[in-house]
């Protein structure tokens, strides 16, 4: 896995730095956590992810949102829809996440993040009791229906190759702290919903 693995250059070693994380969350007044969206295109993880950081802000919280869509226009450019592409766009996505729960935050995560092995090498990369995975569950069938973007129709037309739920695969997580389903559940009840799971484990 590539979360794990050692730097490449050898001659490395970690600065020991003066001010931890427990300051710095100390200093914000909160515990900092990662609270992991994950769910195919159109699911609806971004509205509540966003819903969800509005609400934290009311309440006096310190957050940052990494959504997929918006990390690929910056940091991972580079990156496609290749598993691979996938794979490295999670690492990334997953060792920044990991700097700002350092930095004391609350990090929101809203990203497909198809594959299990990579949402629990990101679960590894924090501390027991800090990551929190969501899964905002919505058939294919009522994502292509709500299809927002336009997207599956393209890519049920051959013009997306790599298009999750139709030419690459999702691995639905099995045993997620929480699961949202969008086809009977609104954002704003979704949005209460994560905000009650991070409460009871605070
Ligand atoms: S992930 O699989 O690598 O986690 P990520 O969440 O960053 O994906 O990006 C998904 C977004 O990219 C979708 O919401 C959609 O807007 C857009 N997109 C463009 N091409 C594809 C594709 N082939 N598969 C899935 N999403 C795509």
């Amino acid at each position: 896995m590539l979360g794990a693995k050692p730097p490449r250059d050898r001659n490395l070693t970690r600065q020991k730095l003066s001010l931890d994380k427990q300051a710095r969350a100390a200093a914000l007044g909160q515990k900092p956590a990662i609270l992991w969206f994950t769910g195919l295109s159109g699911a609806g993880k971004s509205t509540i992810a966003n819903l969800v950081a509005e609400k934290l802000h009311v309440a006096g919280k310190h957050t940052y949102m990494l959504d997929g869509d918006n990390v690929r226009h910056g940091l991972n450019r580079d990156l496609g829809f290749t598993d691979a592409d996938r794979v490295e766009n999670i690492r990334r996505i997953a060792e920044v996440a990991k700097l700002f729960v350092d930095a004391g935050l609350i990090v929101i995560v809203s990203a497909i993040s198809p594959f299990h092995s990579d949402r629990d090498m990101a679960r590894q990369l924090v501390e027991p009791g800090e990551f929190f995975e969501i899964h905002v569950a919505a058939s294919l069938a009522t994502c292509e229906a709500r299809d927002p973007k336009g997207l599956y129709a393209r890519a049920r037309q051959g013009k997306i190759a790599n298009f999750t739920g139709i030419s690459s695969s999702y691995e639905a997580p099995e045993n997620p702290e929480l699961r949202i389903d969008t086809a009977v559940v609104d954002a704003e009840t979704a949005a209460d919903q994560v905000l009650a799971l991070l409460q009871a484990h605070r």
